[in-house]
């Protein structure tokens, strides 16, 4: 159009330098203005491609969060109808026939803590509170865990060996959920651990990421069994809950970090926890 424009115009003007001129710079001003015209469309396509492309991506994640979500309600509730069958089969014995569950009472108990058990535990999956955020140094999260847990430990027979190689790395946390996701990891290991063993945790910086290993010498997990520990409700203890390790992946999660676990039988099992370090 504008190259039309510029030849119907070039036929109307005599031919002389000026016009030319004239005639040649309007025409690359207008070719100008369109393609910066052009240019800004093109942008702010892009723009809205890039905001639709955000918006499937959170509904993705929230489906995926939700489908999650009632996978685990679906194991709690049949968690917990197993000790209310049992229960609830005593009461209906006992009131039919003026039985005496007097002996039983151990056994009752024992289910209703295992319920409380599991719904205390189902609980830790609330979601991390995004404001308690701070910085915090891994070394003193990992500081709090040992002196949580190493009393029980050394009552058992068993050490906790921290090798410390960088008390300076610093990443955004809950440091309580933290503190839990460690705690776990060295409940699992204690639990492992028949004979007196070590429990040894690094802390490193690999790259820009903070390292911590948790590496216990307890009696490992075989290859099959290794694919499903993070799965919820998996569990080879009889009063496990099978919750520890998918509550641990969760939170590191949530705090951008991922979780591995290798392990050899009989010989013993290392937990690797990464988080990127963005400043780093
Ligand atoms: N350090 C470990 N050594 C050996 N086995 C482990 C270890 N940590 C986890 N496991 C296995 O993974 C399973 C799931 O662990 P977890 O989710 O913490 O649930 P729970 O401890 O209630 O069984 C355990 O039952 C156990 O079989
Ligand atoms: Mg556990």
């Amino acid at each position: 159009m504008i190259a039309f424009y510029s030849v119907i115009r070039i036929s109307y003007t005599p031919l002389d330098s000026y016009n030319i001129l004239a005639v040649g710079s309007d025409f690359l001003t207008s070719l100008a203005v369109v393609l910066i015209i052009q240019y800004i469309i093109e942008v702010e396509r892009q723009k809205n491609v890039l905001k639709e492309e955000k918006k499937r991506e959170e509904l993705r994640l929230k489906e995926e969060k939700m489908i999650l979500l009632g996978e685990m309600a679906a194991g709690l509730a049949h968690e917990i109808r197993n000790p209310l069958t049992i229960i609830q089969g005593f009461l209906q014995h006992s009131k039919q026939n003026q039985y005496n569950i007097q002996p039983w009472y151990d056994l009752i108990l024992s289910e209703v803590k295992r319920m409380n058990k599991l719904t205390v535990e189902f609980l830790q999956f609330s979601k991390p509170n995004v404001s308690l955020y701070q910085s915090h140094s891994i070394h003193e999260c990992l500081k709090r865990v040992i002196s949580l847990t190493e009393s029980r430990a050394s009552s058992l027979g068993h050490q906790i060996v921290y090798v410390e190689y960088n008390p300076n790395l610093c990443i955004p946390m809950d440091f309580d959920k933290m503190v839990q996701v460690y705690v776990n990891l060295i409940n699992n290991s204690i639990q492992s651990m028949i004979e007196s063993g070590t429990i040894t945790i690094r802390l490193l910086k690999v790259e820009n990421k903070a390292v911590v290993e948790v590496m216990d010498t307890g009696k490992g997990i075989n290859e099959a069994d290794l694919k499903k520990i993070f799965n919820p409700f998996y569990t080879t203890k009889p009063d496990g809950t099978g919750l520890g390790l998918s509550i641990c992946q969760k939170i590191i999660q949530d705090h951008g970090g991922t979780i591995k676990a290798a392990s050899t039988l009989n010989h013993g099992t290392s937990f690797t926890i990464c988080f990127p370090m963005n400043n780093a």
